[in-house]
C-alpha cells in the first residue's frame, strides 16, 4: 500500500484520510523545548542535521502522523540569499531590511545552495529513518511572504512596508519576486534531490493583497515555481497554502502543477467543496483554536471538517500552525477521531 499522503494527493478517495499538522514540531512538545534548550539559537537548530532530523521525527514518534515536516524556517532563504536573518525569543525573526533596491545587487542565489547544504541534510536523515507508510514533506515560504519579512525586517500588521514598497518601487519589487521564485526553485529541488516526497508552499501573508496584487506577486510565482519543479519532477505533489485569501482558492486550484489546496480557518467548507475539492485535493481547515479548546468544540470542528470534506479527496490538517499552549491529549484525541472516521466510512 502506498503511503496515504500521497494517494490522497493523487486525488483518490479509496485510501484512509491522512493527517499531519502544520507546525507539528514545536514548543507545545516537552521533548521539542528541551532540544531547542540545548540547540539555543533557533537557526542554529534549523543548521544541525543531527538535532532537526530529531525534531522532525518528535511528532511522528509521539502520535504518528501520516507526514513527517521537515523542520526547517522558511527565513532560511534570504538567510541563505545572504541578508542577515536572527530570531528573538518571544518576538519571533528579524532581519536587516531591505532598504532599497540597491540591496538587492548584492543577494545571491548561486551562495544559498552551499549555506543550506545542512537542511539538505537534514531531509535525507529523516528520509531514512521514516517507515513506509510516513511521507516527507519538504517546503518553503512563497515569494510574497518571504518578501514580506525581507522587506519590513519583521512581522508587520498587514504587511504595508511590503505593500507600499511593491507599489511604489515596482520595477525593483518585481526583481525580487523573481529572484524569490529563482531561488525557491533551487531550494525545492535541493530538498526533492535530498528525498523530500511531497512540497508545500505557504503563502500566509496571501490575504492582505488585492486581487490584482495577489494574482501578480502570489499567483503567479506559485504557478512558475511548481511548473519548474513539475517539468523536472511530475511524481512529486505539491500543496499550494494561502492564507487569508479564501476567494484565491479556485485559482489556486486551477494552476495545473498544483495538486492540492491548503485552506484556511476562514473557508467556507461547501463552497471548497463544490469549486476547490471538485479540482485537486483539499487540506487543511480545523480551527488551531478549537484544538487548544478541546472537548466538545473540538469534536465538533473535527467532524465538520470530515463530514464536509470526507467525501472527496482530503488531508486532515489545521488551518494555521499548531499553537504552543496546546495539550498533548488534545492531539492524540484527534488523531485518534479522523482514523476511527477512515474505519468507519472508507473501511481502511
Ligand atoms: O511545520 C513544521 O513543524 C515545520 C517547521 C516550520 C517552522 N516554521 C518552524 C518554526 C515551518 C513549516 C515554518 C514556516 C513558517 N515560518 C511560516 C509559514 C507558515 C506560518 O506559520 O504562517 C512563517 C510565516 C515563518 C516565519 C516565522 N518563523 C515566524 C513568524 C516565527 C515566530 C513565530 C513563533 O511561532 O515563534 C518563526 C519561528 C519558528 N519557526 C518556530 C518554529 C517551531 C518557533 C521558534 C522557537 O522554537 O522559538
Amino acid at each position: 500500500m502506498k503511503k496515504p499522503l500521497l494517494h490522497a494527493l493523487q486525488g483518490h478517495t479509496d485510501g484512509p484520510v491522512p493527517i499531519w499538522l502544520m507546525r507539528q514540531a514545536g514548543r507545545y512538545l516537552p521533548e521539542y523545548r528541551k532540544l531547542r534548550e540545548q540547540a539555543g539559537d533557533f537557526l542554529n537548530l534549523c543548521y544541525s542535521p543531527d538535532l532537526a532530523a530529531e525534531v522532525t521525527l518528535q511528532p511522528i514518534k509521539r502520535f504518528g502522523f501520516d507526514a513527517a515536516i521537515l523542520f526547517s524556517d522558511i527565513l532560511v532563504v534570504p538567510d541563505g540569499l545572504g541578508q542577515k536573518v536572527w530570531f528573538v525569543v518571544g518576538e519571533g525573526p528579524r532581519l536587516e531590511p531591505l532598504g532599497d533596491g540597491k540591496a538587492l545587487a548584492k543577494l545571491d542565489p548561486g551562495k544559498m545552495m552551499s549555506k543550506l547544504t545542512p537542511v539538505f541534510e537534514t531531509v535525507s536523515r529523516v528520509k531514512s529513518e521514516l517507515d513506509d507508510k510516513t511521507a516527507l514533506v519538504g517546503f518553503c515560504g512563497a515569494p510574497w511572504t518571504v518578501a514580506t519579512y525581507m522587506i519590513a525586517g519583521a512581522g508587520t500588521k498587514e504587511q504595508a512596508p511590503a505593500r507600499l514598497w511593491a507599489y511604489k518601487n515596482r520595477d525593483d519589487f518585481s526583481t525580487l519576486i523573481d529572484l524569490l521564485v529563482e531561488s525557491s526553485i533551487l531550494y525545492l529541488k535541493g530538498q526533492i534531490k535530498a528525498g523530500a516526497e511531497v512540497l508545500q508552499i505557504f503563502d500566509s501573508w496571501a490575504g492582505s493583497l488585492t486581487e490584482g496584487e495577489r494574482q501578480a506577486w502570489c499567483l503567479t510565482p506559485i504557478e512558475r515555481i511548481t511548473q519548474a519543479i513539475k517539468a523536472d519532477h511530475p511524481d512529486i505533489p505539491i500543496i499550494g497554502f494561502l492564507r487569508g485569501a479564501p476567494g484565491a482558492n479556485v485559482k489556486l486550484a486551477g494552476i495545473n502543477a498544483i495538486d492540492g489546496v491548503g485552506i484556511d480557518t476562514a473557508c467556507d467548507l461547501e463552497q471548497t467543496r463544490r469549486e476547490v475539492q471538485t479540482l485537486k485535493t483539499v487540506q487543511g481547515n480545523l480551527d488551531p483554536i478549537a484544538l487548544l479548546a478541546g472537548g466538545a468544540s473540538l469534536d465538533a470542528g473535527i467532524d465538520l471538517v470530515l463530514e464536509k470534506l470526507g467525501g472527496g479527496p482530503l488531508v486532515f490538517n489545521l488551518g494555521h500552525g499548531i499553537l504552543p499552549d496546546t495539550p498533548i491529549g488534545h492531539v492524540t484525541h484527534l488523531v485518534e477521531r479522523v482514523r476511527a472516521y477512515s474505519k468507519e466510512n472508507r473501511g481502511v
